[in-house]
């Protein structure tokens, strides 16, 4: 499969040579709008308020956010790293927020050149993501045999990467290779990412999933429909634990008592060796309105407590695969 970005699907983060344009995320798929940053403080904005999401697009928006801070009249060293912790604390679970930001400002060496090296740099990043989905794709059908059913949870595609995807990446080889079997998408409460995003990028490949509602994810694999859980990650620790939408963690005890396989795909920049194991992570937590509104309508209780993070954590022991650009790592399984 030639290493472009996925097929009919919007570019989710694009330089457009005098802003970063960001396809909102948050209005699909009822509509296709762009929000145009000027600045760094617009790219963290945005990243918080989820126009764009996805670890490794969000990677990429926040290299191409100092883009924006390096081209100002006064731009320095110390400037942009000043830019560079508001992006980090925009979203700071997914690590690839951080490493790409640390990568950027770890180019910025001297201010004659700073607004083309960090352009230069965030533009590497970018291009080398499309490269790595793509080598996890081709490192991840390996795996598999014959034909698969898969299950997966939240958008892992074009939309949250530089443009072909993570998880999504792999149904999308196994279609190439004529393998692929059926496709269940978990809807993802709360922002409804599998419902909303995946099922719409899947749906203009070609691929025609089946979506269900994520307490159903139990039901469809005792009936025997899955062989294969597929998800991407936001952090990958030291000890093999993965930090990745909530529900993530439910899916791979349910996959374990059914003795279905479970594959997570990340690229090395989601693999956070300086963190020892995910259970240590502070994993953030989202107003607890998204749990409590829906459509701008509130249906709980005024005073209920509401537990929203956005992210668990999944023991090494777990997962049968890692996939990552360079490999596959095989806890379980040894
Ligand atoms: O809250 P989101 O939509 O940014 O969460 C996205 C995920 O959890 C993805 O699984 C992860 O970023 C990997 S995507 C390639």
């Amino acid at each position: 499969m030639p290493e472009s970005i996925a097929k009919g699907c919007p570019e989710p983060v694009r330089w457009t040579g005098r802003t970063l344009r960001l396809l909102d995320q948050r209005y699909l798929p009822a509509r296709e709008s762009y929000v145009d940053c000027e600045s760094a403080d617009d790219v963290a904005g945005a990243i918080t308020d989820m126009v764009v999401r996805g670890a490794p697009a969000i990677g990429v928006a926040a290299a191409f956010g100092l883009a924006l801070a390096a081209r100002a009249d006064d731009a320095t060293v110390a400037g942009l790293a000043l830019a560079g912790e508001a992006l980090k604390q925009a979203r700071p679970t997914a690590v690839n927020l951080a490493w790409a930001v640390d990568r950027v400002l770890g180019r910025c060496q001297t201010e004659s050149s700073l607004a083309a090296d960090v352009l230069a740099e965030a533009q590497a990043i970018q291009a080398e993501d499309l490269r790595a989905n793509h080598a996890m794709a081709r490192h991840a059908t390996e795996c598999l045999q014959g034909r698969v059913n898969v299950y997966t949870h939240c958008n892992t595609g074009s939309l949250a990467t530089a443009g072909f995807g993570t998880a999504l990446g792999v149904i999308r080889q196994l279609k190439a290779e004529d393998r692929l079997g059926e496709v269940y998408v978990g809807e993802t409460r709360p922002w409804l990412q599998g419902a909303r995003l995946t099922a719409w990028e899947l749906a203009m490949d070609g691929i025609h999933p089946t979506l269900v509602v994520d307490s159903a994810a139990a039901s469809v694999m005792r009936a025997g429909r899955v062989d294969v859980v597929i998800t991407g990650a936001d952090r990958i620790t030291a000890d093999g634990g993965v930090l990745n939408k909530i529900g993530t963690y439910g899916l791979a005890v349910l996959a374990r008592h059914h003795g279905l396989r479970m594959m997570v795909v990340a690229p090395m920049s989601t693999v956070d060796m300086d963190s020892t194991s995910a259970s240590q992570i502070e994993i953030e937590q989202r107003p607890p309105d998204e749990v409590t509104t829906w459509a701008g309508q509130r249906h709980a209780p005024q005073d209920v407590a509401v537990f929203n993070p956005v992210f668990d954590a999944t023991p090494y022991a777990l997962i049968d695969w890692i996939v990552t650009e360079q490999g596959v790592f095989r806890p379980a399984i040894a």
